[in-house]
């Protein structure tokens, strides 16, 4: 019984791990993006990570999550907003990704063939 009980708080911890590691991802995914982009219109001026709350990053303009209670992004759209610049490797880190738009903007460099690697789950590339 002992055991059993200290394998499932085991179990536990183990998944609360990965969980706030799933959280910090996304944060560095978007402050990855933050800073690898040139923002000449200051769209991402207001995307501060001072706010360690689950689901403030998804009122970031420009970004959607899976649901509320996760810091889990589901898309990223920024078309329009003048960015320049490469593709941050850091986009790696938005596991959850299915749409990614950067449509119009004025970004440099192909698209890096290792997308698919860093965005198993995208469905849009625009
Ligand atoms: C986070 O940083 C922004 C911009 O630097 C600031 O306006 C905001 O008040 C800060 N929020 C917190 C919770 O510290
Ligand atoms: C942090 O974000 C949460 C969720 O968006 C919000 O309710 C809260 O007021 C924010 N805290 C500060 C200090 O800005």
């Amino acid at each position: 019984m002992a055991k059993k009980n200290t394998l499932i708080s085991f179990s536990l911890l183990l998944s609360l791990f990965a969980f706030s590691f799933a959280i910090e991802d996304d944060v560095t995914c978007l402050e990855g993006v933050k800073t690898s982009f040139t923002d000449p219109l200051g769209r991402l001026t207001s995307w501060a990570f001072n706010n360690s709350s689950v689901g403030y990053i998804c009122k970031l303009n420009g970004v959607s999550c899976w649901n509320e209670k996760e810091n889990r992004i589901i898309s990223l759209q920024l078309p329009l907003y003048q960015l320049s610049g490469k593709l941050p490797e850091s986009l790696k880190y938005c596991h959850s990704l299915t749409t990614l738009d950067l449509s119009n903007n004025d970004l440099s460099g192909p698209i890096p063939p290792e997308i698919c690697n860093w965005l198993p789950y995208v469905v849009t590339l625009k």
